[in-house]
């Protein structure tokens, strides 16, 4: 990815510029942000499956050090991506580009320069205000923005709190200033603004740092497994009768069985040591359509198997994989669910 981005960047660079050769060495913000930001946060910043990079209130309250943490590290689990593997440049001419978003960004607002909190008032006060939109535990708004059953000029999505790249992006001053001034053209209220003192907005965020969620997610590198695989005995027909029996077992319906290849190769021709179930559990769906469309994507549910040797594997997708990226807790807890049933079938077939 990272190599495509550079070579797209380069090659529209050199065709815009004359193939004047400074240009490799100063990159381009506007030509990154286009390929790498633009589809989310908006032509001009101005948000949309991102929240909005534009508003005088946000660059006010976002030092350049708070970007290039968030750019860098993204917001794992949610959907913002992580760009690792921008250099210095790349980032410092983004960020350029992002404050070119607005002509002028909001005043500097007065901060304590101590901001001690006490944690008890700090929770109660953040149940009573906070709660509703980022969520009892910060873990931000339902959903991701995204869901295709919203328009994109939806409101503005709660950003997660407790995600471990804000905690660690952000500083208490920070917090503070978005608590006590609120972001304007969001729904983000300024706290002073709503009659909070100025303590109490301590005590808040004295209790948001302690929503840091801590290996909620897997590092980097250990993502979670795409697939449950299992290995099984005997034929492919034998293996394929007892996959059958063991889903109608977990209350599922047959959908259909088609070999791997079908429409990939002649008719007639396809492996016959490759073979899909389709499978759907209709309540089941229903449910997990409503929480989040998307998830359409991956239903009916599939097991693949194909025969090596005289062993035939067992593949299914990992639903809590799929989920992870979703940020909904309910779907979590279905995913989690189909997880353990696809694992009870794989045993089953495997027994
Ligand atoms: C796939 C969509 C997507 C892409 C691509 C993306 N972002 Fe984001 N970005 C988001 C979402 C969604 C959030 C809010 C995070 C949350 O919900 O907690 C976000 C958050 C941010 C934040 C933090 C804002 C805040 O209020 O905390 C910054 C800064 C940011 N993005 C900049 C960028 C830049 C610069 C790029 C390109 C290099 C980029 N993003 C690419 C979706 C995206
Ligand atoms: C009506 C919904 C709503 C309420 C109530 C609310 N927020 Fe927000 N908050 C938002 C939205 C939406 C954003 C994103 C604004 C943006 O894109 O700049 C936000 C942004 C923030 C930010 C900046 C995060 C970032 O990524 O830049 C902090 C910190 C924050 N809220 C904390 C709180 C706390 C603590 C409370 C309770 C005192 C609270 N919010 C109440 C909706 C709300």
């Amino acid at each position: 990815m990272n190599a495509i981005f550079n070579m797209k960047q380069i090659l529209i660079s050199l065709v815009l510029l004359g193939f004047a050769a400074p240009v490799l060495a100063v990159p381009n913000g506007d030509l990154l942000y286009q390929d790498m930001c633009e589809a989310c946060h908006g032509k001009n910043g101005q948000g949309g499956v991102g929240v909005p990079l534009s508003l005088p209130d946000f660059q006010r309250d976002a030092s350049d050090e708070f970007l290039i943490k968030s750019i860098r590290n993204g917001r794992p689990g949610r959907v913002m991506p992580a760009f690792p593997y921008l250099s210095d440049a790349q980032l410092a001419a983004l960020i350029k580009t992002i404050r070119g978003f607005v002509s002028e960004p909001a005043k500097p607002v007065k901060v304590p320069k101590a901001i001690q909190g006490d944690l008890k008032r700090g929770a109660k006060l953040y149940q009573q205000h906070c709660a509703a939109c980022h969520g009892a535990r910060g873990e931000g708004g339902k959903g991701t923005g995204v869901t295709f059953s919203r328009p994109r000029d939806a409101a503005i999505i709660a950003t997660s709190l407790s995600n471990a790249a804000f905690q660690d992006a952000s500083t208490d001053q920070m917090l503070w200033q978005a608590l006590a001034y609120g972001r304007k053209g969001t729904p983000m209220p300024s706290y002073l603004e709503q009659g909070l003192s100025e303590q109490q907005i301590s005590d808040m965020v004295a209790f948001v740092r302690t929503l840091k969620k801590k290996h909620a997610k897997p590092e980097a590198g250990e993502a979670m497994a795409p697939f449950i695989v299992s290995e099984a005995e005997g034929s492919i027909n034998d293996v394929l009768e007892s996959v059958k029996e063991a889903v109608i077992a977990a209350n599922f319906k047959l959908i259909r069985v088609q070999k791997f290849e079908q429409g990939m190769v002649k008719e007639g021709s396809e492996s016959p040591d490759k073979v899909i179930v389709y499978f759907c559990n209709f309540a089941l769906l229903n449910k997990a359509l409503a929480l989040d469309p998307r998830i359409g994507l991956f239903l009916p549910c599939r097991l693949t198997l194909v025969k090596e040797g005289d062993k035939v594997s067992v593949f299914a997708m990992n639903p809590e994989a799929i989920s992870e990226s979703f940020n909904n807790e309910e779907l979590d807890r279905i995913c989690q669910q189909m997880r353990a049933t696809y694992e009870a079938i794989l045993e089953e077939v495997t027994l």
